[in-house]
């Protein structure tokens, strides 16, 4: 260490250490700390400070008792939480009893001789602490006094080394790390763009790209065979718990590829991931499942397979329904589904009529029109069944006895099921209804991390609103080997194949991508079945096309969203907690106010004219 001389006191102060460092082993030495005061304690004259850095804490003494100048002893009696301070010290071994054995540096305190204040601070709105009850919104409009939370540093830091990790691994492997435009072309891409007006080109404007899509295909056009970057996204869509208005991806694209080399490079780099944030390792290859069993089993296509609930199909059973609801529903070719809950560990009075009232108000926030309850239990003469529900006088002998043997039901048994004349909708309420119930009966064992590849996405979706099909992941996936003739002759498109797949980590879609496009007719044949005219295809992806032309390798690809990721291994369910400065569910900026009304003299040198200026709430 260099010795900390009287002349190094009027430049500024070097640390020697940082507050998460200095143990037993530096007993005695002279040290110099700089940091943030965490916690002030005066015992009588002797004042106890908890220096905090990025690093841990520091306990520093300063004892009247010692040597040292008068002044930093006058100044220690000014010392307030969040000033920053910088100290010179000695290092001592605490008394036994004052050890601290839960932090780092809890053998040790530093006795100063020395202070200096570099920096005051007013009482902050909300306590500096890793458990604090300061509540969203506060936190969010200080975010820079909140970034000074351990959680929230802990957050950031796991999200550094989820990069750096996958720059190793990538690196290794022969991808390049290139960057592209955030200003480009607006191209429909599934979400609404966010416009930038041109000043130099008036009335035309960039939109802030929604991935690099279509660049890291030309790149792969342009020979470079091998590609990723970090890529910031724009999409101005609603938003939830797990979605931000701008966000990152880890963006890949590879040449002479197919899904099985995809699958196998991503599962070695999620691998290398959790080897080096989490210490973890992480079993492969990853289970896979088609986009139809997904849906069947589980409603949705990102299932949460760290519990086994799965929903059953009951349309067989009730066939030949007297219950007009369900009736109706099968007449119209729907479907009817349920879950099959044991309530056994519940206890007796699990699901009170208020929880099954709850529920029921639940599936139909989620789509459902009732939500059919069976609660079984036993009867009078045992070992035969009673089936208490609001639809039992509905059920007909053979239905009930069906349902005990094809579900080998018991006593305790709960049973939710749904009728709708629509299978996305049975999905969707169930699929939620899953999720919902496996939180509140706790049973997802949340030390799990499941992988799970869901394949087999649809190609096309058909929009009944715009009266024509979309594309379900975007209009460069191609679809399965086996559909392509399909596709250029525009049969069957409701039950085309994509090469899409997505990753899916404990319920949450990690990552999505898909092997390309390559030939311009097949292109041709995707826009064409998108409806697009030949003249909106020139005008929207003219130059794509057109570099499909000039000699194009297949490839493939994938795009991770790292929040997600980095989410996950933080063991947040918040998007928010892992990204240094989020924007709200209303896609706001709590701490600078934005979006903000901008000047008029602003507004006319980009040509844009205010339709009617909003107030804001
Ligand atoms: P996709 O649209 O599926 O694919 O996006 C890839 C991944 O990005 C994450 N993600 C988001 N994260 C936070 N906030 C959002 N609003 C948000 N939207 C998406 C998800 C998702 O899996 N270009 C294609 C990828 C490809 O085909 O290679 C694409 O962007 O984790
Ligand atoms: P009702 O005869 O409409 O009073 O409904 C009797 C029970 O069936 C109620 O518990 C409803 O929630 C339930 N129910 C009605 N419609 C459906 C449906 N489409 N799917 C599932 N349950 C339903």
């Amino acid at each position: 260490m260099q010795p900390v001389s009287e002349n190094n006191i009027e430049t500024p102060w070097i640390r020697t250490h940082t507050c998460g460092e200095l143990t037993a082993a530096e007993d005695g030495k002279e040290v110099v700390l700089s940091g943030w005061v965490a916690k002030r304690r005066d015992h009588g004259g002797l004042i106890f400070i908890d220096l905090r850095d990025r690093y841990g804490l520091t306990q520093l003494v300063f004892d009247p008792n010692l040597a040292g100048d008068d002044r930093s002893k006058r100044d220690a009696e000014k010392l307030r939480s969040e000033y920053v301070i910088s100290v010179r010290g000695l290092v001592r071994n605490r008394p036994a009893e004052m050890v601290n054995p839960k932090i780092a540096t809890g053998e040790i305190e530093i006795a100063v001789q020395e202070l200096h204040i570099l920096s005051e601070a007013k009482t902050t709105p909300f306590t500096i602490d890793d458990h604090t009850d300061a509540g969203e919104v506060l936190r969010l409009k200080y975010r820079y006094l909140d970034l000074r939370r351990g959680t929230i540093q802990r957050n950031l830091i796991i999200r550094h080394h989820t990069y750096q990790s996958v720059r190793k691994y990538l690196s290794a492997q022969n991808f390049l790390e290139i960057e592209t435009p955030i200003l480009f072309k607006s191209t429909p891409e599934g979400a609404r763009d966010y416009l930038v007006p041109s000043r130099v080109n008036p009335g035309e404007f960039y939109a802030l790209v929604q991935s690099p899509q279509i660049m890291k295909q030309l790149l792969m056009v342009g020979g470079f065979d091998r590609y990723f970057q970090v890529a910031r996204c724009f999409r101005d869509e609603d938003l939830r718990a797990d979605r931000q208005p701008e966000f990152s991806q880890i963006d890949i694209e590879m040449s002479f590829t197919n899904r099985e080399t995809i699958y196998q490079l991503m599962e070695e780099m999620v691998r290398a991931v959790f080897q080096e944030v989490k210490e973890m390792d992480v079993s492969a290859p990853f289970p896979r499942m088609t986009y139809q069993q997904a849906m069947d089993d589980y409603g949705v296509d990102k299932p949460d397979t760290r519990f086994a609930l799965k929903i059953k199909n009951a349309s067989a059973i009730f066939a030949s329904t007297g219950f007009q609801a369900f009736r109706n529903v099968l007449d119209a070719g729907g479907q009817v589904r349920g879950l099959q809950i044991s309530l056994a560990q519940q206890g007796e009075n699990a699901f009170s009529r208020k929880d099954l009232d709850e529920l029921t108000k639940f599936a139909q926030q989620h789509g459902a029109k009732g939500l059919a309850w069976i609660k079984v239990e036993n009867g009078k003469d045992s070992p035969s069944l009673a089936f208490n529900s609001p639809i039992a006088k509905f059920l007909s002998e053979q239905e009930r006895e069906r349902m005990v043997q094809d579900w080998h039901l018991q006593a305790g048994d709960l049973l939710l099921l749904v009728a709708d004349a629509s299978y996305d909708n049975v999905c969707a309420a169930l699929g939620a209804l899953r999720n919902h119930l496996g939180k509140k009966l706790e049973l997802i064992d949340q030390s799990l991390f499941h992988f799970l590849w869901v394949t087999d996405f649809p190609l096309l979706q058909y929009d009944p609103e715009g009266k024509r099909y979309v594309a379900c992941h975007h209009p460069f996936t191609s679809p399965t080997p086996a559909d392509e003739a399909k596709l250029i002759r525009g049969e069957d498109l409701a039950n085309l194949k994509a090469a899409a797949y997505d990753l899916v980590l404990n319920g949450f879609e990690v990552a999505g991508g898909s092997i390309r496009i390559f030939r311009q007719e097949v292109q041709h044949a995707m826009f064409r079945a998108l409806g697009f005219s030949e003249e909106e295809v020139q005008e929207k992806f003219g130059f794509f096309v057109e570099a499909l032309q000039y000699g194009t390798p297949p490839h493939g690809g994938i795009a991770f969203g790292v929040d997600r990721l980095v989410m996950l291994l933080a063991g947040t369910d918040a998007i928010r907690e892992v990204m240094a400065f989020p924007k709200t569910q209303k896609a706001t900026c709590l701490m600078s106010g934005c979006p903000s009304p901008v000047a008029a003299e602003q507004l006319a040198e980009l040509h844009v004219g205010v339709m009617k200026k909003k107030e804001k709430a």
